[in-house]
């Protein structure tokens, strides 16, 4: 070997040579995947982030912000507003030919408790509300006119009550402050009013477990009330935080069939593969539960067998079979992280577990599901 050649095999991007995820799916749809910011680590002195940003410009052609333009980053105060990570970020986007979605204004979540509360600690009246909210949208829309193509305006805004059982379950929209001060109207007021702030963005809903049917139902029926009355929504964004086993392929492929039966284009907006069990229904645990739930719900501590790796890669390769049989109503898929050694899953529904989601792994390697999703396309 000379040692050009050596040099070269040690500067060269890693992902040289081979083909992309963007390339492979470039008659698909885009690719995208998210940009972590300042909160996780997003440093220059930071060698992971440094990866993560070459990756994510080599492989992907959209980007989300985690966490950055969420209200408690973006206004964490009334009237101030932070937003040197987002500028940041689209500047990365544009340097890098990257799609930007920008996530999320209107959320239960991550959203300052100032906003639902007066000068004396009170409920904030309805009027200031809507007021605050509209203060909020033309702020941050307007501010990167022109450079977001998409926006997840209203985040998990519909809830499906269990409690009468699994035949029964039916959805409402989710109690949260902006439906309870506001009522239901707060949804249209925040997709004209960020319309207004700028009309070139594509305004999305988005949200989690459309894969249960009277969610999906509710949501498309939310999207059809408002386009009917001239509200400005282009796409339900579904976010896809998956597991190895639910929910079912039929049940994904329903959220597939019904969004284009209704003519709606679809986002997956979210998307990762969780190999470790649910814990969704003990987020609250607390502590000591939580040690003795730890081997039960913490199976891979120290590294994940090849054999759960290569289940993974058949879940995500049945998924993307799902995807690219409706991908002429697919405008995106978005993973919720670049790789496993930086993502949600390590630390909600609850902390300190080791999860391998996505499709790189912990030392920067492309796992087998990497491998799966682009063998479909060769
Ligand atoms: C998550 C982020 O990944 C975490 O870093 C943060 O602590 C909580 O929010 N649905 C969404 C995303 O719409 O914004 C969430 O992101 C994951 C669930």
């Amino acid at each position: 070997m000379t040692n050009a050649i050596v040099i070269c095999s040690f500067i060269l991007p890693f992902f040289v040579n081979a083909e992309t995820l963007k390339e492979a799916y470039k008659d698909h749809f885009l690719m995208g995947t998210i940009w972590h910011g300042y909160k996780l680590g997003n440093d220059s002195r930071n060698r992971y982030i440094v990866k993560e940003k070459g990756i994510t410009a080599a492989e992907f052609n959209a980007v989300t912000p985690e966490n950055c333009m969420k209200p408690m980053f973006i206004q964490p105060e009334e009237g101030v507003f932070t937003f040197a990570e987002s500028d940041e970020m689209i500047e990365f986007a544009e340097a890098n030919n990257l799609v930007v979605v920008g996530h999320t204004l209107v959320w239960k979540n991550q959203t300052p408790a100032w906003f639902f509360l007066d000068d004396k600690g009170g409920q904030v009246s309805r009027e200031v509300l809507i007021e605050r909210l509209k203060m909020h949208i033309r702020t941050v829309v307007s501010r990167y006119r022109g450079r977001i193509d998409y926006w997840d305006v209203v985040n998990e805004a519909v809830a499906v009550d269990r409690s009468e059982g699994k035949r029964n379950q039916t959805a409402s929209y989710k109690s949260t402050p902006w439906l309870e001060i506001i009522g239901p109207e707060y949804i249209e007021i925040a997709y004209r009013t960020a319309h207004e702030a700028d009309p070139s963005a594509k305004l999305l809903y988005n949200d989690y477990n459309l894969d249960t049917e009277v969610k999906l139902d509710f949501s498309l029926a939310l999207i059809a009330d408002l386009k009917s009355r001239g509200v400005p929504i282009a796409g339900l964004g579904y976010q896809g935080h998956l597991f190895l086993k639910e929910p079912s392929l039929t049940a994904i492929e329903r959220v597939l069939r019904k969004t284009k039966q209704a003519d709606v284009p679809l986002h997956i907006t979210e998307l990762d593969v969780s190999v470790l069990p649910n814990a969704w229904e003990h987020r609250s645990a607390s502590v000591e539960e939580r040690f003795k739930l730890d081997k039960k719900l913490n199976p891979y501590p120290d590294g994940v067998p090849q054999k759960i790796l290569a289940e993974q890669a058949k879940r995500y390769s049945d998924v993307f079979s799902l995807l690219l049989q409706y991908s002429d109503n697919i405008e995106r898929v978005t993973f919720w992280g670049v790789w496993d050694g930086n993502s949600w899953r390590d630390y909600r529904p609850m902390l300190g577990r080791t999860d391998y989601p996505l499709l790189i792994d912990r030392k920067f390697e492309k796992k087998p599901a990497y491998d799966a999703v682009i063998n479909l396309v060769k």
